[in-house]
């Protein structure tokens, strides 16, 4: 089936060609024991989450500085929880819509606060202040493991070309169906590596103009370049 041939190629593609990101830390199998491997997932997580909120209106190499210098002022959620609004605020200076620092500092807090583990599942993610759809499913497929999707503009590009979709993307209805379709094709063993596959080819190959479809890993099962429409279907970039 085309759905297994897709996801093949393109975790085969994410292996050989994803970028080093500092976030992008190993998710191997501790061998030490299953308390071990809780704590991983956890620093994992909280890593997954800060990214992922720097990435939402800024992009990769800029943040990548940024990161760096949050994760040694405060490299666990423990530590973020005891920092002050006016310290985050210096630490975001220059990313810009500054309620997304806030968040990630009331999050910590409250996560702290109420004594519980990290939240491992989308609902209970999406509990936490500032954590909508986008980021729960990015920390709960990349960080947990669950088989979750995530959509963001790079996805919906990508799918929108390989299913030959052309639909408005301020739509309501679409953005659902995107989801969906990303559902239908997350990987049950790799999720997260799956969706990051998806989310690398959009930044780089998969690109709004001038897609490099000669080094597509899914070029053959492409339905937009299949019908020559690779470089129509940017459109969808306004999600
Ligand atoms: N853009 C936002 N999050 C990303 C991720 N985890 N991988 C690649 N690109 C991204």
């Amino acid at each position: 089936e085309d759905t297994y041939k897709i996801r093949a190629s393109l975790l085969e593609w994410y292996d050989k060609n994803q970028r080093d990101l500092p976030w992008r830390t190993s998710t191997k199998k501790s061998e030490n024991g299953e308390n071990v491997q809780e704590e991983e997932e956890e620093k994992r997580a909280y890593g997954v989450w800060v990214s992922e909120v720097m990435l939402q209106q800024t992009r990769v190499q800029t943040v990548i500085d940024y990161y760096n210098r949050w994760m040694l002022k405060w490299p666990t959620l423990q530590h973020l929880s005891q920092a002050s609004l006016e310290e985050v605020n210096e630490m975001w200076a220059g990313l810009g819509y500054y309620r997304r620092a806030r968040f990630l500092l009331e999050g910590a807090k409250m996560i702290v606060a109420e004594g519980i583990e990290f939240p491992n599942t989308v609902s209970a993610l999406r509990k936490v202040p500032g954590i909508g759809d986008y980021t729960a499913g990015a920390i709960a497929s990349i960080a947990f493991k669950q088989v979750v999707p995530v959509v963001d503009g790079n996805v919906v590009r990508v799918l929108a070309r390989l299913k030959a979709i052309s639909a408005n993307p301020k739509d309501k209805t679409t953005v659902k169906s995107f989801w969906k379709l990303a559902a239908q094709l997350v990987d049950p063993s790799r999720p997260g590596d799956l969706n990051q596959s998806l989310m690398e080819l959009g930044a780089t190959l998969c690109t709004p103009l001038n897609p490099n479809c000669t080094s597509c890993p899914v070029s053959s099962q492409c339905r937009a370049l299949h019908n020559s429409r690779n470089d129509e279907l940017v459109m969808v970039t306004d999600y």
